[in-house]
C-alpha cells in the first residue's frame, strides 16, 4: 500500500516508518527539515518536504497516497491547547480530503482525553471527554506494530488503545529516571507541584488508567516490548542532551 505518514520524523512517526517499511508497504514521510529528509531517506522512504499548516501543500502531498497515519503533533508545552487541537482538525481534514474514498485515514490522540463510563480504565467504546485536556504506556515497536494492524485490518470509524500497561506512578517513572540520570529525587505537596512543573501540572496529575485489551483482541495485537520502567532503567541516558 501507498501510505503518507505525517510526523514520520518524530518518536512514534519514525517507528511506524520502520515498520511499515519492513512489512512491504511503500512510505511517503512528511519531513519539515533537511535532517528529517536524510533521516526519512534512510530509512528507505520518500520525502514530502513541508509543514502541516500549509495545507495547500499538505493536500498535494498526501494525494495519491492510498492510506495515511498522521501522527504530527507540535508538543510545544507553552502553545495555546485549544488552538493547537484546532489546528490539528483542520489538517485532519485537509488529509481526508486527499485519499480516496473509503481509503483509511489513521489520526492518532491520546487516551487522556477519553471519559470511563464505568469509573473504571477507560476502553475503546468509551467517549471522548468534552474538554480541552492534554493528553499512556505501551512500547513504541508494539505501537509502531498496531499502526500497520490497523491500516491493513482496522474497521471504519474504530478507535484503538495502545495500551499495555496500568498503573505505573509518576512517582515510580521519577525515581527511575532520577536514579539513571544522577539527580534527586524529592516528593512535592500539592502546593510545590504547580511552580515546579509549570505548563506540564495539568499533564503531570492526570491519572489514565485505559485498556487496550479491546484493541490487542480485534486486531490480534500481541505486545513484545519491554514494560515502562524496564525500558526506561535499560536506556542511555548518555546520548540524551
Ligand atoms: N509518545 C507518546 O507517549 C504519546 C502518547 C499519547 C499520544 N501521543 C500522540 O502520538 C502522536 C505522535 O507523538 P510522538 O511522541 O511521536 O511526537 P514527537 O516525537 O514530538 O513527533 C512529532 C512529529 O510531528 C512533527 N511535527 C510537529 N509539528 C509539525 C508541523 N508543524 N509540520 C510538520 N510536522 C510537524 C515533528 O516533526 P519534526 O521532526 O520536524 O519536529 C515530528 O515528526 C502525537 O499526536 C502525540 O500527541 C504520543
Amino acid at each position: 500500500m501507498r501510505v503518507f505518514v505525517t510526523g514520520a520524523t518524530g518518536f512514534v512517526g519514525s517507528a511506524t516508518v520502520a515498520e511499515l517499511i519492513s512489512a512491504g508497504h511503500q512510505v511517503t514521510g512528511l519531513s519539515r527539515s533537511d535532517a528529517g529528509a536524510e533521516t526519512l531517506t534512510r530509512a528507505g522512504a520518500t520525502v514530502a518536504r513541508g509543514d502541516v499548516t500549509d495545507l495547500q501543500r499538505l493536500r498535494k502531498a498526501a494525494s495519491g497516497a492510498e492510506a495515511i497515519i498522521h501522527t504530527a503533533f507540535n508538543h510545544d508545552a507553552s502553545a495555546d491547547v485549544r488552538q493547537q487541537s484546532e489546528n490539528d482538525r483542520r489538517v485532519i481534514a485537509t488529509l481526508g480530503a486527499a485519499l480516496p474514498k473509503n481509503a483509511p485515514l489513521i489520526i492518532t490522540s491520546g487516551t487522556g482525553l477519553v471519559q470511563s463510563a464505568t469509573g473504571g480504565p477507560v476502553t475503546e467504546t468509551d467517549p471522548h471527554a468534552p474538554s480541552s485536556v492534554f493528553p499512556r504506556a505501551a512500547h513504541v515497536t508494539d505501537v509502531a506494530r498496531l499502526y500497520r494492524l490497523a491500516l491493513e485490518n482496522g474497521q471504519w470509524g474504530a478507535r484503538y488503545h495502545a495500551v499495555t500497561q496500568q498503573g505505573v506512578t509518576l512517582r515510580a517513572i521519577a525515581e527511575v529516571l532520577g536514579t539513571h540520570m544522577g539527580l534527586p529525587i524529592q516528593s512535592l505537596t500539592p502546593r510545590q507541584a504547580p511552580a515546579y512543573f509549570g505548563p506540564l501540572l495539568q499533564l503531570a496529575q492526570l491519572d489514565l488508567p485505559a485498556s487496550g485489551t479491546q484493541t490487542q483482541q480485534r486486531l490480534d495485537w500481541n505486545p513484545t516490548g519491554p514494560d515502562l520502567l524496564t525500558d526506561l532503567r535499560n536506556t542511555d541516558y548518555t546520548t540524551i542532551s
